[in-house]
């Protein structure tokens, strides 16, 4: 294993220990507020913090971009590495005790996903990818799924729940898609679904207004199991835009065609 990615493992693993620690008494989580149906616990910030200590302690260099506490400079100012970190995916879930969420954790290169991790310390699912080295499951080389028909394939999604500019575009598509697809699943962990994409669990994905730390790891765990990421028009800009679709080659393309018909002309721009 590459060792910034050793690092990155024993980061998510230090945050995975917290979380499972803190799961154990959810009734008890102090919740503050960010902002509508946006939440953060202490444990989100605990995470964090100790992912941050062990990255600044291995690569005190490389500049951080961390959902709790935003952008931080290397101690050599401009760096051409760049962590992006979601200490715990699924905050509304962990508060519920609702047993889906993960910690996400990926770097950057000059702009270029190379490491990531995403880790689920409910199952001790341990999902890794270097790029050019393929992605894994606890050690286990995984591949996205070969499901070629849209009417046979499991779609992963977000809903909208914060931000409704796109929500109509979002129904239409949701409406056409149960048609047409074997179903879809809204599992609350955005990071983790697209590691589902990975492992073949889920054929295809989409999602509007992620932010880069739901996406950075595990667009890169897709790409490194053969399948295929973003944005609505299927270019590379999803982590600027935050709409995301990714899926199996065959999936992917599909998903693709059926969003076209439905994107309203503030989705075109
Ligand atoms: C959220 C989850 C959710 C997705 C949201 C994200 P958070 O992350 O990934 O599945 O629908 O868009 O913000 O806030 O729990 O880290
Ligand atoms: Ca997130
Ligand atoms: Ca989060």
């Amino acid at each position: 294993m590459h060792p910034m990615l050793n690092i990155a493992v024993k980061a998510a693993r230090r945050a995975g220990g917290i979380i499972n620690r803190a799961s154990m008494d959810v009734a008890h989580l102090k919740v503050g507020v960010k902002q509508q149906s946006d939440y953060v616990t202490e444990v989100d910030r605990a995470a964090e913090a100790a992912i941050i200590e062990i990255l600044r302690e291995a690569y005190p260099q490389h500049e951080i971009l961390a959902e709790e506490s935003g952008a931080t400079a290397g101690t050599k100012g401009e760096s051409d590495y760049q962590w992006i970190i979601d200490p715990l995916d699924g905050t509304t879930n962990f508060i519920h005790g609702f047993p889906q969420y993960a910690v996400s954790i990926g770097l950057a290169h000059r702009g270029v996903m190379s490491h990531a991790v995403v880790y689920d310390p409910t199952r001790n699912e341990l999902f890794t990818a270097s790029k050019g080295g393929g992605a894994f499951l606890n050690d286990k080389r995984i591949r996205v799924s070969n499901r070629a028909k849209l009417a046979e394939a499991l779609i992963g999604t977000g809903f909208p729940y914060r931000v409704f500019d796109h929500v109509d575009a979002y129904i239409a598509i949701f409406k056409d898609l149960t048609q047409k697809s074997a179903g879809m699943r809204r599992p609350g962990a955005a990071a983790l679904d697209l590691a589902y994409v990975a492992s073949g669990r889920l054929d295809g994905f989409w999602e509007f207004g992620l932010s880069p730390w739901d996406m950075a790891a595990g667009t890169l765990l897709i790409t490194e199991a053969g399948g295929l990421v973003g944005d609505l028009s299927g270019e590379h800009n999803y982590l600027a835009t935050g709409n995301l679709v990714a899926g199996n080659p065959k999936i992917f393309a599909q998903l693709l065609q059926l969003i076209d018909q439905h994107k309203t002309a503030k989705l075109r721009d």
